[in-house]
């Protein structure tokens, strides 16, 4: 059996990873991995593939940047020879970037079988790209792997066949239970000279928050005010780092806003374990905290995953100073010592992935959770500020 994987963009690494395990443990199983090359600087593309143990892409497509439908476009022609050429039993497309997009529309056409990791998510949003890659990669998709049950009800109203989705979990987490021993070991806090618990992570990335030079002023108003609480790590994505740059900002004051260059998985991971609280417009940063249970902002009108503001881990705010400032407040000051356990969030949704995809499996209701966190004990119990007794092992 020959399946192809594939990625294109840094949220794209953290969830191939974890498949790309389970299939190698698969004998017969030849798992092909296509880079389309959407993003290319080495810190936001070989720099996982290296941290997270992915082997080097079999086929890489060089698109680089452009347009969206110049991108879309490129990845497109380059890719349907290698598809024609390899003529996979499945296509495996991941997230919600132009590449997921891209990848699900070649692979169809060839009348290939095509699996969509992460699907049935939506925010409803219409003016995100995400929204529309997610929701076209979803209609064309034969196995739809869903994170979380509310994905269900989403496809169902969509009039996806209920036989095409399968409950699988989230694969963020089955990286984030690997490296979490390894990141915790780096002592990342340390080395920024933090304190644990003490010190604030943003990431922001989107146009909607950084393509509009006033919005982002506004946003660097807001952090360089939480600077004056708590030392504020804001690891710029090259979109965030340009936009900032053409503003001609420097952080002035007695705050503490440290603007840096990307940081890797390990590191964000090792950072982001010891933060008071996170600042985000990131999805996986989202999941990631809520799994953790550290306090997190999204800067975002609305979430396709609203099931990380369920718990309480995670808020929306609006991109304004006072809301923000007082959210932050809020957030770190109610901080709940227990950590949220959501269904099949558990270490196990690629494991789970693979038994659809080469032994048919038809996945039951039964929670599997408790069996991750007896295979995951030193990862969990290694982290801060919680114990078995707060996850109920
Ligand atoms: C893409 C995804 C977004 C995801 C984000 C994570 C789409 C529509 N968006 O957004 O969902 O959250 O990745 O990072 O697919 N650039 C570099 N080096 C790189 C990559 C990008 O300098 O390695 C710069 C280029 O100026 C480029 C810009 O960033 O034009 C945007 O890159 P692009 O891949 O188009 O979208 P992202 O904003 O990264």
């Amino acid at each position: 059996m020959r399946i192809v994987s594939v990625v294109g963009a840094r949220p794209n690494f953290m969830k191939l990873a974890p498949v790309d395990r389970a299939l190698v443990k698969r004998p017969g199983v030849e798992h092909v991995i296509v880079h389309t090359g959407q993003h290319y600087d080495p810190d936001m593309s070989d720099a996982f593939f290296e941290e997270l143990w992915i082997p080097a892409p079999d086929h890489h497509l060089g698109v680089g940047s452009g347009s969206h439908a110049a991108q879309t476009a490129a990845v497109m022609e380059r890719l349907e020879p290698v598809l024609v050429q390899l003529r996979p039993d499945a296509v495996l497309v991941y997230g919600d970037v132009n590449s997921t997009l891209a990848a699900a529309l070649v692979a169809a056409k060839l009348r290939l079988r095509v699996g969509h990791v992460e699907a049935g998510l939506r925010s409803g949003d219409w003016s995100m790209p995400e929204e529309i890659n997610r929701v076209v990669a979803d209609r064309l998709s034969d196995l739809l792997f869903i994170p979380s049950r509310d994905a269900e009800a989403n496809l169902q109203a969509e009039g996806i066949p209920a036989e095409r989705v399968h409950f699988v979990g989230n694969v963020m987490i089955d990286s984030l239970c690997w490296a979490l021993p390894e990141a915790l070991e780096r002592n990342a806090p340390a080395r920024h000279e933090l304190r644990e618990g003490e010190y604030v992570v943003v990431t922001l990335h989107r146009p909607s928050n950084v393509d509009d030079p006033a919005t982002l002023r506004v946003l660097l108003d807001a952090l360089r005010s939480l600077g004056r609480r708590w030392p504020v790590l804001f690891p710029m994505h090259p979109r965030a780092r340009k936009r900032v740059r053409a503003l001609g900002v420097v952080p002035e004051g007695d705050g503490d806003l440290r603007l840096m260059e990307p940081v890797g998985y390990l590191e964000m991971l090792g950072l982001v374990v010891g933060a008071a609280l996170v600042i985000t417009d990131s999805g996986g940063l989202q999941e990631e905290t809520t799994f953790l249970g550290i306090p997190c902002l999204t800067v975002r009108p609305n979430t396709e995953r609203p099931i990380t503001c369920a718990p309480g881990t995670n808020r929306l705010v609006p991109p304004r100073p006072d809301a923000i400032l007082a959210a932050a407040e809020r957030a770190v000051a109610r901080r709940s010592p227990a950590r949220p356990v959501i269904e099949r969030w558990d270490g196990r949704a690629a494991e789970r992935i693979v038994g659809v995809l080469c032994d048919d499996e038809r996945l039951d209701d039964v929670s599997m959770n408790d069996v991750a966190l007896r295979r995951y004990p030193v990862a969990i119990s290694a982290a801060p500020a919680y114990s078995h007794e707060e996850v109920g092992t």
